[in-house]
C-alpha cells in the first residue's frame, strides 16, 4: 500500500499518522487565562526537545472549523503552562478533559480534577500527576493555515516536580512506578508495563 499525502484530504492524513507515529507520550497541559481562568487538556503530539536549555513541546492543531483551541488563546494572553504527564490511574480524567467546553470553562473545575499551586508558573499543575513541568512559552512556530494547522508549542522548563512515589532505591525515576500511558490511533491506548533493554554499542 501507498498513500500520497499530497492528494488526501487533511483529516485522513490525521488519521495516517496518528495511526502509525506510534506510542506518543501525552502531555496534559494546564494553562490560565488573563482574567485568571484555568483551562487543562491532553496533546499527544508532544516530546522533549533538548537539555540546554531545558526544552520541550506540543503542538495544538486548528479546530475543524478553523479556530485556536482554547489552550493556544491562554497562551496568548499569559505565555505560560504545565505539562502534566499521565499515568494509567489518570487515563480516564484525562480523557474527560479532552471535551469541547465554552471558552473560560475550566476542566479542572467541571471535571473535578484537584489543582496544586506551581511555583514560577500562574497556571496550576494537576496535584495527583506524578511529574509536572512548569514552563514558559519559548515560541510559536505557526505551520499552516486554517482547519488543522499548528501552533507548535515551544516551552522552556523551569521547574519539574516529581512524586517520591515513582522512585526507585537510588532516586531515579522507576518506570514501573510512573506506569504513564501513551496514545495510539483511535480510541487506543498504551500502557508502559512491557520494557527491555539494550545495550548501546560503544
Ligand atoms: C489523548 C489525546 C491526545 C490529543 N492530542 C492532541 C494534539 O496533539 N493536538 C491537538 O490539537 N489536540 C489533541 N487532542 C484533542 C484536544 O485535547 C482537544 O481538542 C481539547 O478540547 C483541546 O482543549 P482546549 O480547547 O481546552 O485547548 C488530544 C486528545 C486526546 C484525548
Amino acid at each position: 500500500m501507498r498513500l500520497d499525502f499530497t492528494a488526501l484530504p487533511p483529516r485522513d492524513v490525521y488519521a495516517w499518522m496518528t495511526s502509525t507515529i506510534l506510542p506518543r507520550p501525552i502531555a496534559w497541559v494546564s494553562t490560565i487565562s488573563a482574567d485568571g481562568k484555568t483551562n487543562l487538556a491532553p496533546f499527544s503530539f508532544f516530546q522533549g526537545v533538548c537539555s540546554n536549555p531545558p526544552t520541550l513541546m506540543f503542538v495544538p492543531v486548528n479546530t475543524r472549523d478553523g479556530a485556536k483551541k482554547d489552550t493556544v488563546r491562554n497562551l496568548e494572553q499569559v505565555p505560560e503552562f504545565v505539562v502534566n504527564l499521565v499515568p494509567f490511574a489518570l487515563a480516564e480524567e484525562m480523557n474527560r478533559t479532552a471535551a469541547t467546553l465554552p471558552y473560560g470553562e475550566s476542566e479542572f473545575d467541571q471535571f473535578g480534577i484537584a489543582a496544586a499551586p506551581s511555583e514560577k508558573v500562574r497556571p496550576p499543575r494537576v496535584a495527583a500527576a506524578p511529574v509536572a513541568f512548569e514552563c514558559t512559552l519559548d515560541r510559536f512556530v505557526h505551520i499552516g493555515e486554517g482547519p488543522l494547522a499548528a501552533h507548535v508549542t515551544f516551552g522552556r522548563i523551569h521547574v519539574v516536580h516529581v512524586s517520591d512515589a515513582v522512585l526507585g532505591p537510588d532516586g531515579r525515576v522507576d518506570p514501573a512506578k510512573l506506569d504513564l500511558v501513551g496514545r495510539l490511533g483511535g480510541e487506543l491506548f498504551v500502557r508502559t508495563t512491557e520494557r527491555f533493554a539494550l545495550k548501546r554499542p560503544g
